[in-house]
């Protein structure tokens, strides 16, 4: 087997006495999908948060690509280059469609021509062709995420970080959500981790299912 990408060894978050997160060790291989499952609270929003790079944890270790990851900022800005976390609750910013997916876009420096042909590829692969113009605080709840999960997309990230993406997408677009997501195994170096309440889901996808529980987790293998 491959090395893995992205390992969490001995990593512990609390919130006052309360443990969010206890993983004794989770491996992330490239080509894979993961799914996270189990009830409110059980800790996987924390744990993708750690993964994005966003929250620290009190103890253990982050290894991303053979490296531990320390408190350097070159090395925390090389990885969130290629790690990005499409949050709970989407956040797009007061402008229109084309201006929240191209600000990532221009961070990383991709040319005005290839900005414009990566928007509108990932605004069809989300089904929201005709969205580039739509001003954010117009859109529905489901096509906001639909548009923070393009806003990702178009970054072509190693590392997707996928917070329960379909919560308030309507049911027929799900399966078209969910031949995105099984894409980003295709390509061999990328992974996607996804909370998700669809106890369906991870069969679905052929996804790893790790399952929460009290902020501990059990990584469950798929064939
Ligand atoms: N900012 C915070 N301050 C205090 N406690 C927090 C904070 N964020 C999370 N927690 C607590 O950490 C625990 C894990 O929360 P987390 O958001 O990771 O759960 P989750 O599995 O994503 O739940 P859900 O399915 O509801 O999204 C919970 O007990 C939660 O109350
Ligand atoms: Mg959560």
């Amino acid at each position: 087997m491959s090395e893995p990408l992205f390992s969490l060894v001995d990593v512990k978050k609390r919130y006052g006495r309360q443990v969010a997160l206890h993983v004794g060790r989770l491996d992330f291989y490239p080509g894979k999908l993961y799914t996270l499952t189990g009830p409110n609270g059980s800790g996987k929003s924390t744990l993708l948060q750690i993964m994005a790079l966003l929250l620290k944890p009190e103890k253990g270790r982050l290894v991303y690509r053979g490296q531990t990851v320390t408190g350097a900022q070159t090395q925390r800005r090389r990885i969130r280059q290629e790690v990005t976390l499409v949050h709970q609750s989407a956040y797009l910013f007061n402008a229109d469609v084309f201006e929240n997916l191209a600000y990532g876009l221009k961070l990383h420096k991709v040319p005005a021509g290839e900005r414009r042909s990566r928007i509108a590829e990932a605004l069809e692969q989300v089904g929201l062709k005709d969205f580039a113009q739509r001003k954010a605080w117009e859109l529905s709840g489901g096509e906001k995420q639909r548009v923070a999960l393009a806003r990702a997309l178009v970054l072509r990230p190693k590392v997707l970080l996928l917070d329960e993406p379909m919560a308030s997408i309507n049911p027929e677009v799900i399966p078209l959500i969910e031949d995105l997501i099984k894409g980003v195994k295709e390509s061999s170096d990328t992974i996607a981790v996804m909370a998700t309440h669809d106890s369906e889901q991870p069969r679905r996808l052929g996804a790893e299912n790790i399952q929460f529980e009290n902020g501990r987790c059990q990584s469950l293998q798929r064939g």
